[in-house]
């Protein structure tokens, strides 16, 4: 459904216009670019001193991107037209098994089918009307091709996307479907990213980054105010991580509502490049990624996003691939949900105890994504 959308929160906190006034107000996102300084803990916006620890005990290299509630706010009027604000579920079962009091952010019903429309719509709000009329790019095998080109279409701009060759048909016909051109080229995401930039150059299309771009970061945490409009109570928020544009995002924007927050992020352990960039206090490429959730499976964090979460997240965990498909399994058999592995990385955390808080703590996880590659499935053991 195009135009504002009768699914829309009113309630709780985010200030939201009345249909008609969806603004998008560049001037609000103010601190955005702003190197700053860190305070322990940081809150969104804020200054940072020098010396201070980050929430997880890492030395901060004393710089990096930080985002005040008013741009999230901002980002959310540009998003909200046209996004579906989606459910929080609730599930006896995993607060039995658990012992926490959790919540079900079910992204997996947003249109498109994960939280990934969130942030390009936030970019292309925010390009010119030159940048628009040159069109947009974007390289992705999942969701962010989907994204970039349902985002492009709500704003009429022209989308390419560049897929890989073995790119499933489904995700091709998808992207295809919501009117972006498909270029597919090379065997591998950096292949096809490749051809992306070529095409930037040659085409002169604005490129749109998966995870490492402030305005795309920006409408990624429109989740999280989301999350803390719907249920305010909220003490733990468990977030899974590839590149680490949806967890900067989210960690940001709830701080910024309440700082008490705590932050975990989940990560593949064959694919565990967001922990071992921020203990090494730089981005670093993995050697080998041993992990077949795409979602998850990234060589390279983001800068800006090993800043952010070496700032802004509390904790990083990491569990075996089998472990976050055995919690897939767990939430179609007891929650009724489908969700892909990315998406059930958090709750998979929950059931093998990797995370440790009080018991009854107000716990929400997220559930990036439904888009289940159901054909690459077939024949599939993973255990
Ligand atoms: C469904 C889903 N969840 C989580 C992620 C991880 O997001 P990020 O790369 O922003 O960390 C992705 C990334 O593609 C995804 O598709």
């Amino acid at each position: 459904m195009d135009g504002p959308n009768a699914n829309v929160g009113s309630r709780g906190g985010i200030p939201i216009p009345l249909a008609g006034q969806w603004l998008n107000t560049p001037e609000s996102f103010h601190a955005s670019y702003a190197l700053q300084r860190c305070r322990h803990p940081p809150r969104p916006g804020e200054d940072m001193k020098e010396g201070d620890t980050a929430a997880n005990g890492h030395a901060l290299n004393g710089t990096g991107l930080t985002l005040a509630r008013a741009d999230f706010e901002a980002a959310y009027r540009n998003v909200a037209p046209y996004i579906h604000r989606t459910p929080m579920l609730t599930n006896r079962s995993l607060c039995e098994a658990s012992g926490f009091d959790v919540r079900l952010k079910a992204e997996l019903f947003q249109r498109g089918g994960s939280y990934k429309l969130r942030g390009p719509l936030n970019k292309i709000a925010r390009l010119s009307e030159e940048e628009r009329a040159r069109g947009v790019i974007c390289s992705s095998a999942g969701n962010h091709s989907q994204g970039v080109a349902l985002a492009a279409r709500q704003y009429g701009v022209r989308a390419v996307v560049v897929m890989a060759e073995n790119a499933t048909r489904s995700k091709i016909a998808a992207t295809e479907g919501y009117g972006a051109r498909v270029v597919l080229h090379g065997n591998i995401w950096d292949e096809a990213n490749e051809k992306a930039l070529e095409l930037v150059e040659s085409e002169g299309l604005t490129y749109i980054h998966p995870f490492d771009d402030p305005e795309l970061i920006a409408g990624q945490g429109t989740l999280g105010l989301e999350i803390m409009d719907q249920f305010p109570e909220t003490e733990l928020l468990i977030v899974p991580i590839g590149g680490g544009g949806l967890i900067s995002g989210v960690s940001m924007a709830a701080k910024s509502v309440n700082p008490g927050v705590r932050i975990v992020g989940v990560e593949s352990s064959g694919a565990p490049g967001m922990k071992r960039s921020v203990e090494a206090g730089t981005s670093v490429v993995l050697d080998d990624v041993d992990c077949m959730i795409d979602g998850l499976r990234v060589q390279k964090v983001g800068n800006h996003t090993r800043s952010v979460v070496s700032r802004f997240v509390d904790e990083l965990v990491t569990l075996p691939d089998a472990q976050i498909f055995d919690a897939m399994l767990w939430l179609m058999t007891r929650a009724k949900v489908v969700v892909e592995g990315a998406a059930a990385a958090p709750v998979g955390a929950l059931l093998q105890g990797l995370v440790d808080a009080p018991a009854g703590t107000r716990t929400v996880c997220v559930l990036s994504g439904g888009n289940l590659d159901v054909e690459g499935m077939r024949g599939r053991s993973w255990n």
